[in-house]
């Protein structure tokens, strides 16, 4: 690298031994950053193993295929025998607004799928509009982050992982923190490159020498004997606090970095639900008298799960096709995509059940044999489809990239999707669902069938563009 100093004749009056050790320091820098990130990449958690589909699977790989342009009869049976109207693929999104995780199998817990939407970002900010004689209520207060803030689109580019921990994986032990906390959540993001060695770092990263991405961990959750390290504060979440555990103190400098960039930005957290407070959850939601228990749910916006129609998020899709080439069903950020039923049909729908046997279906009925003891399976489980989604725009940003489109889909969903009376200026597009059961397990391929259809009347929040996230 010596060369640019000697083309100069100030360069070469230099002596040699500093001009080495001066244009060797990047270099023992990137290779010190290389080896360290090597390491860092290949050390797993320890006695635990990572749950979900495996890297680079996803059940999603074929949602542009054609056949999905177009709904299916309830009774027309599939070529492969498998029934016509069923769970495509499982998602759940750890950090709420982050990048969601597949599950061939997932069991649902009463605040909807499990590990959906137990973690979120929170800032720490003044309330706006507060009345000038309300000076208690001026304290600046944690409040969630999502994509629907501009600022925070990058969130779409923060993914995790889901540890747990497996008696069966070589080195288990009941003492480890891994296996302590119940298992670790491992947050992935891009390195950011600032200073003075953004440039070498940057040629790294683009020849494959240096990861692009970096990471940290936390606790899945906080261990029994570390519990007083985790403050549980009131965490703004639309029109509830529920107190959460603050994580803050795992958040290393360089997610700061990449998430909030500008050094003026209010303090960040990232908090964790706590299990010990729960959201109830009322507005559309069938009531405890009749479910036998209150709905809950964690960090999700409204409901405990959130479902959407493929063939709808197709048919969106063609309509705003000269904007968005490839406009994915991972923009809504649905826990089930379903195939089968034709564009929008879920609008209607206020009972449905999911799993057991349907007739036509022989694989179902092969599997009800292997697992006699899977009785509540067999009979399906059923879930009240108690709401529209309603949508604001963060579906424009994209999951690839992080990258916010100016206008759609929301321009095109609104151009034909203000269908809720309940709500006359937002399009929906899903459906919020409320279980009959509080745990119960989902499998892609499940049958859905549709018990009641009926009217829906969207009842909102004190705020504006509540959406899915
Ligand atoms: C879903 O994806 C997994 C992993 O690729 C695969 O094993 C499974 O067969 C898929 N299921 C269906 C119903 O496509
Ligand atoms: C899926 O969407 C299509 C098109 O809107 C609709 O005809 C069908 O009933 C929907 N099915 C389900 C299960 O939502």
């Amino acid at each position: 690298m010596d060369f640019f100093f000697l083309d100069t004749p100030a360069a070469a009056s230099l002596s040699s031994p500093v001009t080495y050790i001066v244009c060797s320091l990047p270099i023992l820098y990137l290779l010190y950053i290389t080896l360290s990130e090597k390491l860092q990449a290949e050390d797993t958690p320890k006695g635990c193993r990572r749950l979900g589909l495996p890297p680079g699977r996803s059940n999603l790989s074929d949602e542009f295929d054609p056949k999905y342009t177009h709904g299916v009869p309830p009774s027309q049976v599939d070529e492969a025998g498998q029934p016509p109207w069923r769970i495509k693929a499982l998602v759940a999104y750890p950090i709420k607004s982050c990048a969601g995780i597949e599950f061939d199998v997932a069991d649902v817990v009463p605040t909807g799928m499990e590990y959906d939407r137990q973690f979120c970002f929170a800032e720490l900010l003044a309330p706006r509009n507060v009345r000038a004689d309300a000076s208690e209520e001026r304290m600046p207060r944690w409040e969630f982050k999502t994509m629907r803030d501009g600022r925070f689109s990058r969130l779409a580019l923060i993914r995790s992982e889901i540890w747990v921990p497996d008696p069966d994986v070589s080195g288990y032990d009941p003492g480890l923190e891994e296996v302590k906390s119940n298992g670790v959540l491992v947050i992935r993001y891009p390195r950011v490159t600032k200073g003075i060695w953004s440039l070498p770092l940057k040629i790294a990263m683009a020849i494959g020498l240096s990861p692009r991405e970096t990471s940290f961990r936390v606790p899945l959750h906080p261990p029994a004997d570390q519990i007083s390290k985790y403050a549980s504060l009131p965490v703004k979440l639309w029109k509830d606090f529920p107190l959460s555990y603050d994580y803050g103190i795992h958040i290393p400098q360089s997610l700061r970095d990449f998430l909030s960039p500008d050094p003026s930005s209010p303090p960040l957290t990232l908090f964790r639900v706590n299990p010990a407070h729960h959201r109830q959850i009322f507005r559309c939601a069938p009531r405890k008298s009749e479910l036998g228990f209150q709905p809950v749910t964690g960090f999700a916006d409204a409901y405990p799960l959130h479902l959407l129609n493929l063939t709808s998020v197709r048919d969106v899709a063609r309509r705003c096709a000269d904007a968005i080439p490839r406009l994915s069903v991972r923009q809504f950020r649905a826990n089930i995509v379903v195939q089968g039923p034709g564009a929008y049909e879920e609008d209607a729908w206020k009972k449905i059940r999911v799993g057991g046997k349907t007739h036509n279906c022989n694989k179902c009925i092969l599997q009800d044999e292997k697992q006699g003891q899977k009785q509540q399976q067999d009979e399906g489980i059923e879930i009240h489809t108690v709401c529209r989604t309603v949508r604001c725009r963060l579906p424009n940003v994209d999951p690839d990239t992080g990258i916010r489109h100016p206008s759609e889909p929301d321009k095109t969903l609104k151009s034909f999707r203000r269908i809720d009376r309940g709500d006359p200026t937002n399009a929906c597009l899903g459906m919020q669902l409320v279980p009959a059961v509080e745990r119960f397990t989902l499998r892609v391929g499940d049958p859905i069938s549709v018990l009641e259809t009926g009217e829906h009347f969207y009842i909102k929040m004190l705020e504006p563009s509540e959406g899915a996230v």
